[in-house]
């Protein structure tokens, strides 16, 4: 299995590696107690996303969609963030193994989980 060099990059350095104490929105994907997970966190300003960290138990390709994600999501507004897709992710990585190519699909989905967490929290405000 041949990972491009953008993949191997992003494994061994990956960004927006981390928490945000106090989100504004939190979206998890994937099961903690048995399996691989994404956690994502956003801080929200004027409807982009000014922040976004992740937390992940995942194999390489896992770690480098979900920083490669990361980076996408960075400034855009929200429902830019919902149109990010797996393949947007796999695109700006030059391609993913196959096999691999599920391993994506963690991190558009806790995107999307994240924004409709902090979206959910505002028709409480
Ligand atoms: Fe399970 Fe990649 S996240 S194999």
């Amino acid at each position: 299995m041949m990972y491009t060099q953008k993949v191997i990059e992003h494994f061994k350095n990956p960004r927006n590696v981390g928490y945000i104490v106090d989100p504004d929105g939190f979206g998890l994907m994937g099961d903690p107690s048995c399996g691989d997970y994404l956690q994502i966190y956003i801080k929200v300003t004027n409807n982009r996303i000014s922040d976004i960290k992740f937390e992940i138990t995942g194999c390489p390709a896992a770690i480098a969609t979900s920083s490669a994600l990361t980076e996408l999501a960075k400034g855009k507004t929200l429902d830019e963030a919902l149109a990010i897709t797996d393949f947007d992710v796999i695109k700006s990585l030059d391609g993913l193994p196959d096999i691999k190519e599920h391993c994506s699909n963690l991190g558009a989905e806790a995107l999307h989980r994240a924004v409709e967490d902090y979206l959910d929290r505002q028709k409480f405000k």
